[in-house]
């Protein structure tokens, strides 16, 4: 639909519109610099992450990365679609957006889908709260609803004859109630979708209907049925019961997310009321992405029989890449064959919270699923454990969250009798008398650079020498880098070093990278040992490097202009690299 509209359009309307105003009438902004700066609207936060740029036209969350312009801010924050959004920019602007009739007819349409939907809503219920509402209502009761939560979940009832809403509702809405599933339309016979069924309306962040669940109150096979996707309702996208759950508290620290409509009733009616299903399944990574951006801490909470650790098995996996430092997720595991809503009526919402306080967090989860089935003193079993843990970790993204994940996967392959060495306190631990092996050495593999930056921090007063060999390495940038600033500042002690990068934020931000990417600090003993291992005069890399130099020097000058240093260096290396790499170099 976007192409119809001009390009040059669109472009003279992001020019137009002030971000910050946009986003200042929504959400409260505090100015800082250049830019503005709040709480992001986008998933929920204590310190204000979220960055309006209304020079450069975009907006970026530093907690959980929304980011866009003008069009992205109004498609999320409202909820619209790309040509709704640029229509209410335009209106705000006073510009017409020039499309042609057939396209500004099917915005006018889209306008009303959640106005029918709305409008279904209120009948069913009307249709509760009426006569032909009572075996509903009972069966509600019976399962421990009140009134209030009722009318906060705007519970309603579809009648079971099959055109009820269709005859109630006039031939505009029939038609757009049809364009939603509600209304079942084939060979010109219409007829109501939902027939003897208690309506759980779906709603959007802004409270509007966009999607119905109803759940049987006879016989039929399925149990529960749903609205189709439609141009309201897009699954992946939709979180039922977090427009209840902002209504009920001021603010939401957690959520936790359970499988059905009920689970979530039941448990605001015990006043839990941060419970919440994800329309479809939970754990497949678009939902999870959705949930993250409301909440940065997540409960799951599953079955606990096969299929309920097999769901969340799934949620762990497509959690893995999303799991930013300060994303704290939990699983709650139930007893076989309950679900939140049947326990917390057997047990009150107080046991029921102190179990969500339990909750495996995440690692805990991950290790404890891993280590099913191995005997990690047996040394094949501790490689199975590596082997099945380490893909996993590999996928999550950089961060601390991960580094201390591997350093747990290290320990457990670790038992403590195995290194207990010559460690006066290891003594009684190992009473077997086992074999003692020194601890195991983490194999680090770190880039040239990386190491001797971190070697100049154990010794920087390796420095000056080292900043010698790093200059003719485009590779050992930072080193370089680093080395300079050292001798900038005489820094001779590691703790000088600290406290010099203490003392100034903007070096701080200049090293910042010399810690990327290193999962485990190497020993002080390697990092000098390979500092001092390029220092060495004979060391391979060095004399490659020379001999770069030197043959770069060579082809701009004849060899009648180096110096007899130069020359004799030049042929000491070409003869040892033949050596080493046979003559055909
Ligand atoms: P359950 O079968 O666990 O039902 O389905 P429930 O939530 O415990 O329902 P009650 O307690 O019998 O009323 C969990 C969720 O799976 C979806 C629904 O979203 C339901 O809430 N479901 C289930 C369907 O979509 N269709 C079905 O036939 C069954
Ligand atoms: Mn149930």
């Amino acid at each position: 639909m976007s192409g119809l509209i001009p390009q040059r359009f669109i472009e003279d309307l992001l020019d137009r519109t002030d971000l910050g105003e946009l986003i200042g009438s929504r959400i409260a902004l505090k100015r800082s610099g250049a830019s503005l700066t709040a709480r992001c609207p986008f998933h929920d936060e204590k310190t204000p992450s979220f960055n309006v740029r209304p020079d450069k036209g975009f907006y970026h969350c530093f907690g959980c990365g929304a980011h866009g312009d003008a069009i992205s801010f109004v498609r999320e924050f409202e909820g619209l679609e790309f040509t709704a959004a640029v229509e209410e920019l335009a209106r705000r602007a006073g510009l017409e957006v020039p499309y042609d009739k057939a396209v500004s007819q099917q915005i006018r349409q889209n306008k009303t889908l959640t106005d029918a939907l709305g409008f279904a809503t209120e009948f069913f219920r009307q249709r509760l709260a009426g006569p032909e509402g009572e075996l509903a209502r009972n069966y509600l009761k019976a399962r421990g609803l009140s009134q209030d939560i009722i009318d906060l979940y705007q519970l309603g009832f579809a009648p079971g004859t099959g055109n009820a809403l269709l005859q109630a509702a006039d031939d505009d809405l029939r038609k757009t109630l049809i364009e939603t599933g509600t209304i079942g339309n084939r060979d010109g016979r219409q007829w109501d979708f939902f027939r003897n069924r208690v309506m759980f309306p779906i709603r959007n962040s802004r409270g509007r209907t966009v999607a119905f669940g109803g759940r049987t109150l006879g016989d039929d096979k399925a149990k529960y049925i749903n609205s189709p996707e439609s141009d309201a309702f897009h699954k992946s996208r939709e979180i039922y019961g977090l427009f209840e759950a902002r209504q009920a508290l001021k603010q939401i620290d957690k959520l936790l997310v359970v499988e059905g409509y009920m689970d979530v009733i039941a448990l605001a009616q015990a006043g839990i009321h941060y419970a919440v299903a994800a329309m479809g399944t939970a754990t497949n990574q678009e939902s999870l992405t959705t949930l993250l951006k409301q909440s940065r801490h997540l409960v799951f909470c599953f079955d606990g029989d096969t299929a309920g650790y097999r769901a969340a098995d799934r949620a762990m996996e497509n959690a893995l890449e999303l799991l930013q430092d300060g994303i704290h997720l939990q699983f709650l595991m139930l007893p076989e064959g309950e679900d939140p809503d049947s326990l917390v009526r057997q047990e009150g919402g107080k046991a029921f919270e102190e179990r969500i306080q339990g909750a495996r967090p995440f690692s805990r989860y991950l290790f404890d699923r891993m280590q099913e089935g191995l005997d990690l003193s047996l040394p094949e079993n501790q490689g199975e454990l590596r082997a099945r843990v380490e893909p996993l970790l590999a996928k999550m993204p950089k961060g601390g969250l991960r580094d201390a994940m591997w350093h747990e996967m290290l320990r457990l392959c670790r038992p403590p009798r195995q290194w207990s060495g010559n460690n006066r306190r290891g003594k009684n631990w190992n009473p077997a008398g086992a074999p003692t092996t020194p601890p195991e050495r983490i194999p680090v593999r770190l880039s040239n650079n990386h190491m001797l930056c971190l070697a100049m921090l154990e010794a920087p007063e390796m420095a000056a020498e080292l900043r010698e060999v790093c200059r003719q390495d485009r590779q050992l940038d930072m080193a370089a880098r680093f080395a300079e600033w050292l001798q900038q500042h005489d820094l001779r002690t590691r703790t000088q070093v600290y406290q010099a990068l203490a003392r100034s934020p903007a070096d701080q931000a200049r090293f910042f990278g010399m810690f990327d990417g290193i999962e485990h600090m190497p020993t002080r003993q390697d990092a000098l040992r390979s500092a001092q291992a390029l220092l060495a005069p004979n060391h391979e890399e060095r004399q490659k490097q020379r001999l770069r130099a030197l043959a770069e020097k060579a082809r701009t000058l004849k060899f009648s202009d180096l110096s007899e240093e130069e020359r004799q260096q030049l042929k000491a290396s070409l003869s040892s690299y033949q050596e080493k790499h046979g003559q055909a170099n």
